[in-house]
């Protein structure tokens, strides 16, 4: 009886668990005739290697049974495809594959490394309008700008390419005759990276294309709501990697959200962590890595300054604020948030801008004369209406803007807020949206120290012709932000130079110059080729 009764209820929870499967299965046809991908529309999204159902776990091989992820189109809501992401086993064998891999990648001639980052940049050139494409679709930035920061990575390649034959350290003169003292630089090994929604494609290669001519294999992990650019650029990696036989693992990837975060936070075998997003989970990020005296590189938040003084050519001030303003939705970490304005000039260019803001073409991202479209998703939205109705308190009055806007996606009007105090709670908080708070000044010493007193200290820019301002501002007195910038806005930054910020912005440093410096560890050698053993500072040991 007992039997019985255990073989119908076997019975009955296997045609419970049939429908169960046959209702899922209903449900993932209805979602996958939803998805964008499907449609003719957005068939060059194949070109990518993308499908309705993709894999986001790379270690030379693709695979990936976490949990699967929907990325969702800001400018509609609709779903685009979706991801499956990395269990925490996958994390771990991926780690394992991808420290093997370092192992004859280390034992490559720089040049020779350099040469495979080459054909990394020529191999996205190819791809830079479609991959440009699908950054527009899937983070909201509109098109060029999508292009944009894929050329970014294209560029610093091509830097990495030059400096795999420059990368190098000092032979100093010793104080010991028959004594050479010799820097030599190794990589570090393993280089963690984690990038943020808003610059899915650049912030990853900037890492990647340096890291990679040091000697490092990296491990990437990207944004939880960008997963298909994560997955189509290591496509594109990882089929450089694959046609000159080398072990794809050299460029792994594992998509997650905060699980495999920590994972990698916490993890010994991640010998630099480079970090970009928030201050507030760089914080955590940073005190995990700090935990076990790992190394990490911060990129996290600004609230960046363009002081406007009365002999600023107004011509050059109207088109930067906005373009620093409103481009990207204000979601660059080096966005203007804040505007100081001379208050001889303060109503002639509020007057100006606001005038501009109305005229800036709003629609969908991919749209060629759109110049602003959403934002990424919908709790940004959220964020933007408390921070308008907080700035409102503090005594704010709003100029323009200030809506959210009555169509599908997450549009919201960009908005210009004047009359806070210098040191309003909200002037000081860095909200990711496109708010752009006006403060009247009066002297210089007063702008310098207002644009210094925030806790970020990432981007900064002045607007005058006086030389002698110039140079104060870039002296010790000046500008505390890694970018301090004169005649041109906050954002748009070349590859060139060390791109990074102070304070809590985290101090790390990545892109050009010597940056490179953060992605390898140095040794002082010193080599003794004589007969004698001479010692320094004159010591006689006998
Ligand atoms: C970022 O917002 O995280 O300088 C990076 C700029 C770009 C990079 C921004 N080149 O605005």
């Amino acid at each position: 009886m007992q039997r019985c009764l255990t073989l119908t209820l076997a019975r009955h929870s296997r045609l419970l668990l049939r429908n169960k499967l046959a209702l899922v299965h209903c449900q993932q046809s209805a979602a996958m005739s939803g998805l964008l991908i499907n449609q003719p529309k957005y068939a060059w999204l194949k070109e990518l290697g993308l499908s309705e159902d993709n894999p986001g776990v790379y270690n030379g091989s693709w695979g990936g049974s976490g949990e699967v992820v929907t990325s969702y189109c800001p400018a509609n809501n609709e779903p685009i495809a979706r991801v499956t992401q990395a269990t925490l086993a996958e994390y771990e064998e991926t780690v394992q594959k991808t420290r093997e891999a370092w192992k004859m990648w280390a034992d490559i001639p720089a040049p020779k490394r350099g040469e495979i980052v080459r054909q990394i940049g020529d191999a996205l050139r190819k791809k830079i309008k479609v991959l440009g494409s699908l950054v527009s679709l899937e983070m909201g930035k509109i098109y060029v700008e999508g292009v944009g920061e894929v050329q970014e990575y294209v560029d610093v390649c091509d830097y990495a390419v030059g400096l795999s034959r420059m990368i190098g350290g000092p032979i100093l003169p010793s104080e010991r005759p028959g004594h050479a003292l010799i820097e030599q630089w190794n990589p570090v090994g393993l280089v963690g990276i984690i990038t943020a929604f808003n610059f899915p494609v650049a912030v990853y290669g900037w890492n990647n294309a340096i890291a990679l001519t040091c000697g490092n294999v990296c491990l990437w992990k990207g944004a939880p709501t960008t997963p298909l650019t994560s997955v189509a650029v290591t496509r594109i990696v990882a089929e450089v990697l694959e046609q000159n036989n080398l072990p794809g693992a050299i460029c792994s990837m594992t998509c997650g959200g905060a699980d495999i975060g920590t994972a990698m936070a916490k993890d010994e075998r991640v010998d630099l962590l480079s970090f970009t997003g928030s201050t507030h989970v760089g914080k955590m990020v940073a005190m995990m890595v700090q935990e076990r005296f790992g190394r990490k590189l911060l990129e996290l938040g600004g609230n960046n300054a363009i002081i406007v003084f009365e002999d600023a050519d107004l011509n050059l001030v109207v088109p930067s604020a906005v373009f620093a303003s409103v481009g990207t939705a204000g979601q660059r970490c080096t966005t203007t948030r804040r505007l100081m304005l001379h208050e001889s000039v303060h109503d002639t260019v509020v007057e100006r801008i606001a005038k501009a803001y109305k005229q800036v073409r709003i629609g969908d991202p991919w749209d060629p004369s759109t110049l602003y479209g959403p934002l990424h998703t919908k709790q940004a939205v959220d964020q933007y209406l408390a921070a308008i109705e907080q700035a409102k308190q503090q005594g704010g009055t709003l100029v323009c803007g200030g809506k959210v806007m009555d169509r599908p996606g997450n549009y919201v009007e960009p908005t210009i807020i004047t009359g806070l105090a210098h040191d309003a709670p909200i002037v000081h908080t860095e909200t990711f949206v496109p708010i752009l708070y006006v403060l009247k000044f009066k002297t210089e010493e007063e702008a310098f120290a207002w644009n210094n007193e925030v806790q970020q200290g990432l981007s900064s820019s002045i607007f005058t012709k006086d030389m002698g301002r110039v140079f104060r501002w870039l002296g010790p007195k000046g500008s505390d932000c890694g970018i301090v910038n004169v005649n041109i806005p906050t954002s748009g930054a070349e590859i060139g130079g060390a791109f990074g910020g102070e304070k809590h912005t985290g101090g790390g440093r990545e892109s050009g110059s010597d940056s490179w410096k953060q992605y390898m560890r140095r040794s002082t050698c010193t080599i003794n080729y004589s007969k004698d053993l001479p010692l320094a500072q004159g010591i006689k040991f006998e």
